[in-house]
């Protein structure tokens, strides 16, 4: 294609208001992030209803700023693209709102992104080699699904959470840790003094051959200790009962990714969503990966947590098929990625 192709991409699924300008969709001339996290740690969590309020309040000095970065103004884009789900209805709307408004009074095409399809993207920006096929873990606050990525916007889950996502049980063991939010980057520091083989936590590889995962074994497993610990009035561990905590879950994440991708005799494997960050899993990855002769992608931190950039990528590989999204489509809390 000789023209470049521009897109502006809104996201606002959950937490996090943000707004990119993205060039034929692997270059990121601005990635604007506004975070609402010192608003939501108070609560120990996402508040909805105050997400979509401080949402409405950042968008368009978000959006204003995306654009003055990337120097440009609405005139130069060829398409508006926004997350349109899964993530929180009232935050969604906000985003699809604006996203609707500037494509239609621009009369630019517009295009709806499944937020988890634009985590998979995320990848595409750093490792300009990478091409579908591969295999993929998406793993987020939301969402633990081992992804057989076919083409750009064609996917067969292979496996998926039966109980809580990666995310939520980093969460909620921090907050039986006394940590704070989001826990997982707060597990993933402590961690690093702890020792991983301290406590054998029990790792849920389910019926042979299954891709899917349960985390709530795992989770009361190490509500027990800590509890049962409490009782005996003995000193916890914290930074052990992190480290032992975080290796049974990167344990059974990157042993599982591996076999699928060995299954789907992939070159590539790749991780994306705010888990990806973790350092363990990172590393474990690597190794079995390496073993495997599977070549191991993740995103930078930046890029793996929720950001409008991936959104724009996953976007431009829409626009070049020819796929736009109608104004009447809604907000879809729970929208699916096959
Ligand atoms: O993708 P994301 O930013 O938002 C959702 O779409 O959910 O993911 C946020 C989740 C949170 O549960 C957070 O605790 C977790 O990702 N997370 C991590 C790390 N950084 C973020 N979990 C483990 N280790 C990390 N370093
Ligand atoms: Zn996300």
């Amino acid at each position: 294609m000789d023209k470049d192709i521009l897109i502006l991409a809104i996201e606002t699924s959950c937490d996090e208001t943000s707004a990119a300008v993205v060039r034929n969709g692997r270059v990121v001339l601005s990635n604007i992030i506004s975070s609402q996290i010192d608003i939501h740690k108070r609560y120990g969590g996402v508040v909805p209803e105050v997400a979509s309020r401080k949402h409405l309040e950042s968008i368009s000095p978000v959006i204003d700023e995306a654009l003055s970065e990337a120097e440009i103004t609405l005139k130069n884009l060829d398409a508006v693209a926004v997350t349109c789900g899964p993530g929180l209805v009232g935050a969604l709307l906000i985003g699809l709102s604006t996203a609707k408004a500037i494509a239609y009074s621009s009369n630019l095409p517009f295009i709806g992104v499944n937020h988890i399809e634009g985590h998979i993207a995320a990848n595409y920006i750093e490792h300009k080699e990478l091409e579908p096929p591969f295999t993929c873990l998406v793993a987020s606050g939301g969402h633990s699904h081992i992804v057989y990525v076919m083409d750009y916007n064609k996917y067969e889950i292979m496996g998926r959470t039966r109980d809580d996502a990666a995310g939520e049980a980093f969460d909620k063991i921090a907050r039986a840790l006394g940590l704070g939010y989001p826990g997982g980057p707060l597990i993933d520091r402590l961690a690093a003094s702890g020792n991983r083989e301290a406590i054998d936590f029990p790792r849920a590889f389910l019926e042979e051959g299954s891709f899917d995962f349960s985390f709530s074994g795992l989770k009361s497993a190490a509500l027990n200790y800590m509890n049962s610990k409490r009782m005996k009035g003995e000193e916890i561990s914290t930074a052990d009962v992190a480290a032992s905590f975080q290796e049974a879950v990167a344990d059974v994440l990157s042993a599982k990714l591996v076999r699928a991708a060995l299954d789907k005799k992939s070159e590539f494997v790749v991780l994306a969503g705010g888990v990806a960050s973790n350092s363990r899993l990172r590393e474990l990855l690597k190794q079995r990966g390496e073993q495997a002769g599977i070549k191991v992608l993740y995103p930078s931190p930046v890029l793996c947590t929720d950001n409008a950039a991936m959104i724009g990528c996953a976007a431009y590989y829409r626009f070049i098929r020819g796929i736009r999204s109608d104004f009447t489509i809604n907000a879809m809390p729970n929208l699916s990625l096959e």
